[in-house]
């Protein structure tokens, strides 16, 4: 007999929290219904007491969700927990999920709580939140820089109130996987009550070892929880990786002897998703879902992998979304066989208009790019979906000029609350041009601290991605845009982050 390992995604709550991260609600619901096709058994969903934004993703997610558990954040206190199990009143199955600090440096500076105050409240918020839901998880934040004693007591007392899950956070991805997995080990030993709950790790990436760290909790500590995110989104160096920890346990099963719900392939329909979202790109080698974890660039790699692939593959592509089937579709490619593809990323559209809309994007595609890649698809289904009817910019046109010897110069456009508006600008390149063009109508007087660019299949026929992050009055966001033309896909992606700069509400932020 084989243990379950749950496996608890939070890309949407602490992946989001990465600056420049954020996400609308249906953005959030598309990568919701993502995470559910890869099986996951419970999705951090946000953190509904930190905004009307917050509260209202996690309300769609927690009524559209059917097989995974939904959960909510929410700090130790009634009002938070009050407004999680509101938001979560549709779920089949929901989850609060409330934390304290519990360190010193968190309790003193922090908080300003004496350790016997964090104690009561830790007590009193479990309680409240099992009169609400019967599935409650409880995390002492920083609980790796925590006294041991004293979280052995918070941890039996809050077991004793019915939190059925005991998270044990590296808040500051301070641990090192044995002492990590030893730390989880002693305090299921230490506290009377261990066997009532599912324990979890919850590791950051700040010293890169979240994943190691997270199997160490599994295997030397016994967790059977972890949390993690698509592609390690996170703040600061992320958490821990999705699809990797998911593949360190699938492939090394005689190791760790642990059964996964996870459809492990959908895996990198998800890390794209997730990418194209956000605008976090995924470096090429990234293992399992990075454009090079399958190639083989070596001769005698090649070699080996065509006579028995098992010389040089520990997993195969295909079981993580990779196909072998690279050109799929072009001009000439019909309605059925669109929806057909679309069906086997894993892309769920219901609606025969939204089919429609998208298809009539792909025949625009099709006539400007003679081969359509599975990215292709990818990116503008991604595109039409992050689309909103109420953006307030939308790109139109764009004209350029650019000679060796000569300035550039761009002529944009675009509209602004559904009225067609015309500028034009020179730079110092076509894309500044381009830019410096809609920054003289939008005056957003916004700061770029990131500007990138991506081929979304690896050639110069690719289509390109690119990411523009924008700051402004302390606030970042990334914008992202795709086209076969770099120029059109940067004034898209400059276009895109003026909107989110515009509709992105404060928050409350979860640890601060
Ligand atoms: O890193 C952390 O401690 C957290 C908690 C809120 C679980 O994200
Ligand atoms: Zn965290």
């Amino acid at each position: 007999m084989t243990d379950k390992l749950v496996i608890f995604d939070t890309t949407l709550r602490d992946g989001e929290q990465s600056p420049g991260a954020s996400m609308n609600k249906d953005e959030k619901l598309r990568i919701a219904r993502q995470l559910e096709r890869l099986k996951v058994d419970v999705i951090e969903a946000g953190f509904a007491a930190s905004s009307n934004g917050d509260f209202e993703a996690v309300q769609l997610i927690a009524n559209a969700i059917k097989d995974s558990t939904v959960c909510s954040l929410s700090r130790a206190n009634d009002r938070d927990i009050a407004r999680a199990a509101e938001a979560l009143k549709g779920a089949n199955s929901a989850r609060i999920h409330t934390f304290i600090a519990t360190s010193e440096l968190h309790m003193e500076k922090k908080l300003r709580m004496t350790p016997d105050q964090v104690f009561e409240q830790a007590k009193l918020a479990v309680r409240f939140a099992r009169n609400l839901v019967s599935d409650v998880e409880f995390s002492p934040e920083d609980a790796y820089r925590s006294d041991p004693d004293f979280l052995c007591r918070v941890i039996e007392a809050v077991i004793n109130e019915g939190a059925t899950t005991i998270n044990v956070p590296d808040t500051v991805g301070y641990a090192i996987p044995e002492l990590y997995g030893n730390f989880i080990k002693n305090l299921r030993q230490r506290v009377p009550n261990a066997d009532r709950a599912v324990w979890s790790v919850h590791c950051h990436n700040d010293l890169g070892m979240a994943v190691a760290n997270s199997l160490a909790g599994v295997k030397i500590g016994g967790a059977r929880q972890v949390e993690c995110t698509i592609n390690g989104l996170g703040e600061r160096a992320g958490n821990c990786s999705l699809e990797e920890v998911v593949m360190a346990i699938k492939t090394r099963r005689d190791y760790f002897g642990l059964d996964l719900g996870i459809d492990t392939r959908h895996i990198l329909a998800a890390s794209r998703m997730v990418s194209q979202t956000t605008g976090f790109a995924v470096q090429p080698n990234k293992a399992v879902v990075g454009a090079n974890a399958f190639a083989h660039a070596s001769g005698i790699h090649q070699d080996g992998v065509l006579k028995a692939r098992d010389t040089y593959e520990i997993m195969r592509a295909e079981d993580v979304g990779w196909s072998n089937n690279k050109i799929i579709l072009g001009k000439l490619s019909g309605r059925n066989a669109f929806k057909q593809r679309l069906q086997e990323l894993g892309v769920q559209m219901e609606a025969e208009a939204d089919i429609n809309t998208a298809f009539a994007r792909f025949k625009e595609l099709a006539d400007r790019k003679s081969e359509i890649f599975d990215e292709d698809i990818l990116a503008l289904v991604n595109d039409e979906a992050v689309t909103n009817e109420n953006e307030q910019y939308r790109f139109v046109s764009l004209s350029q000029h650019s000679e060796t010897g000569e300035r550039p110069q761009a002529s944009i456009v675009f509209t602004v609350a559904g009225k067609e508006v015309k500028s034009a600008s020179d730079g110092d390149g076509p894309v500044d041009a381009s830019l410096k063009a809609i920054e003289a109508q939008v005056k957003s007087g916004a700061e770029m601290v990131l500007y990138s660019v991506n081929a979304i299949s690896g050639s110069t026929e690719s289509q390109g991605e690119v990411t523009v992050r924008l700051q402004n009055s302390g606030r970042v966001v990334n914008g992202v845009g795709s086209d076969p033309d770099i120029i059109v896909a940067s004034a898209k992606a400059y276009l895109s982050a003026l909107n989110k700069l515009q509709s992105k509400a404060d928050r409350v932020a979860a640890q601060g």
